[in-house]
């Protein structure tokens, strides 16, 4: 039997739970790919899902393994698979928050892994799919957009922000982007029109000018941010609780100014918009990369925020 290492934790908790195990190497399925992974990219949902905070979803069994998106390297290939071959390099995602990428290798289902772009490398690659999808979703779910509409992100250049920035400044919107001092130079750069850096100045203390809200922070809340709302404006919520999902929905029916839920899932159409950006010059900014030994550490550092773009932990 072949051995891998292979991060996992058996309680849910702080990063004390998570530890290194050695664990079977996985087997494929005929419509799976097995990679060997070569970085995955860390998200605030890995912590919410070792925190018990995501168990509807997520459930409640252990071991788990941890990490979302990742990039590695072509194994083996499953009897009906087709267009890849052993030794591409490629990026991807599991879709189940039951399942996790941390470790040397994992075994994906075909249609949740692209090749890898070559002038990008592995971690660039790991950070794509997670927050660039959630993006995109944000961005449909804005609607029309024109150089008119004055679009305000909160907590804009980590991840989901950095990736949101640069879409939006295809479509010519008046962006403003709330960030902390070392933010403000990648906000401008990533197609800001205007930067309040959050730790000088309270948002909520601005006139009510805004087209569309969306809170990356997860520290405004829809009922604060109305303030700042123009009458029919949008609020986009990528963090919202269980029970505001169809509570938004009702409650939209009876305001003018609408609280949308964005909640993304990782495919192929999402990934060839991305990948399209890519190939036309958006930035991954990759703000520190982790050895697998130290992966207690990444954990902590991305956890305790002040990061610009994505925190990355390398494998091998
Ligand atoms: N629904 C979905 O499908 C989906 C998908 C991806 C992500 N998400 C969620 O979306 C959120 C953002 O994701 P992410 O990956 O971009 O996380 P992230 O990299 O941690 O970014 C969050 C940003 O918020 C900023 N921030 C913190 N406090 C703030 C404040 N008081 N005012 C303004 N900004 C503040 C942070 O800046 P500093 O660190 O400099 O303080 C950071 O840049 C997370 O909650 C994540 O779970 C949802």
């Amino acid at each position: 039997m072949h051995i891998m290492k292979a991060i996992v934790y058996k309680e849910f908790g702080t990063t004390d739970v998570l530890q290194t195990v050695e664990e079977p190497k996985p087997t494929i399925k005929a419509d799976q790919v097995l990679v060997k992974v070569k970085a995955f990219s860390i998200n605030p949902m890995d912590w919410k899902i070792r925190k018990g905070e995501m168990t509807l979803m997520s459930g409640s069994k252990f071991p788990k393994h941890t990490g979302t998106d990742f990039a590695g390297i072509v194994e083996e290939i499953g009897s009906s698979v087709s267009g890849l071959e052993i030794g591409d390099e490629v990026f991807g995602v599991v879709k189940n928050m039951k399942d996790g990428v941390s470790a040397e290798y994992v075994a994906v289902t075909s249609s949740l892994i692209w090749k890898k772009p070559v002038n990008i490398s592995f971690a660039q690659a790991a950070s794509i799919p997670v927050v660039g999808t959630a993006a995109v979703t944000a961005l449909e779910k804005m609607g029309d957009i024109s150089a008119q509409t004055s679009i305000l992100i909160n907590g804009a250049t980590g991840g989901f922000g950095m990736f949101l920035l640069q879409l939006l400044k295809q479509t010519g919107a008046n962006v403003t982007a709330v960030t902390s001092s070392r933010g403000v130079a990648y906000a401008k750069k990533w197609g800001a029109t205007s930067v309040i850096d959050y730790t000088k100045e309270n948002v909520l203390s601005r006139q009510a000018g805004y087209d569309i809200v969306v809170d990356l922070s997860g520290k405004t809340g829809y009922e604060n941010a109305k303030k700042i709302m123009k009458s029919s404006a949008l609020f986009l919520n990528p963090t919202p609780k269980p029970i505001q999902i169809p509570l938004s929905f009702i409650k939209n029916l009876f305001t003018s100014k609408k609280h949308i839920v964005v909640l993304s899932s990782p495919s192929t159409k999402y990934t060839d918009t991305l990948l399209e950006a890519v190939r036309n010059g958006l930035d991954i900014e990759i703000h520190k990369v982790f050895p697998f030994a130290q992966y207690k550490e990444a954990y902590q550092y991305a956890e305790q925020g002040g990061y610009i773009g994505k925190v990355v932990v390398e494998v091998n």
